[in-house]
């Protein structure tokens, strides 16, 4: 009998179409339990995401989408992960390893290092697949100026690529609506 392998597909958001888009909105919603917003939503288009299909079902989804990152006196070109939710009754099967898999032929490929805000119920998957805690300030470059954001402390991850980080150093990042990180 051939393994259960994940339906996972990429496709850039301008190649996905309002249906697809619109079950994957629905799926986070679904996901995140009302806890998503507009922003939040808008925080995954403009890049590659990754659908995992099941019998033509959406049921898993993650996004990177680029960034610049302030590090070690750098514009760092980060792809940042955005969008990780797999269906409740899907979960604990390896989709979301999977999922993350595909976004990390992308990370490798195309950025200076990965990053994602994670939520303590995603932080075992990324770390097994090598993302680390920033132990470091954190801060964002806001149209007001240079502004730290302690409330993130703990929960940005990063996966170090092509480009060494100091964990323990200053990491800032650029400007968008609704939560920075
Ligand atoms: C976080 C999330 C994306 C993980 O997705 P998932 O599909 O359950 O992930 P996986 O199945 O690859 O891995 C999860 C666990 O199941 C285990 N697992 C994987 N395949 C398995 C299988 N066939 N049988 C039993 N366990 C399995 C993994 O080893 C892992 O175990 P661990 O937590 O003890 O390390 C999912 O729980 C989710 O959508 N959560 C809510 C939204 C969220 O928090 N998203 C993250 C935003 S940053």
């Amino acid at each position: 009998m051939l393994p259960d392998v994940p339906d996972v597909r990429l496709a850039h958001t301008a190649d996905l179409g309002a249906d697809t888009l619109g079950a994957a909105r629905a799926l986070l919603h679904e996901v995140f339990a009302g806890d998503l917003d507009e922003t939040d939503w808008e925080h995954a288009l403009g890049g590659m995401h990754a659908l995992a299909f099941d019998d033509g079902e959406l049921v898993g989804h993650a996004a990177v989408v680029q960034r610049r990152l302030l590090h070690g006196g750098r514009a760092l070109r980060c792809g940042y992960v955005e969008g990780v939710g797999v269906r409740p009754d899907r979960q604990r099967r390896g989709l979301g390893t999977a999922l993350m898999a595909a976004l990390g032929r992308i990370l490798r490929g195309a950025y200076d290092l990965g990053a994602l805000g994670a939520t303590d119920e995603a932080v075992r998957l990324y770390e097994a697949g090598g993302w680390r805690r920033w132990e470091g300030p954190l801060s964002a470059l806001t149209p007001a100026g240079v502004v730290a954001t302690p409330d993130a402390a703990g929960a940005v991850y990063v996966l170090e690529l092509a480009v060494p980080l100091d964990r323990a150093g200053e990491l800032m990042c650029d400007w968008r609506d609704g939560d920075v990180w």
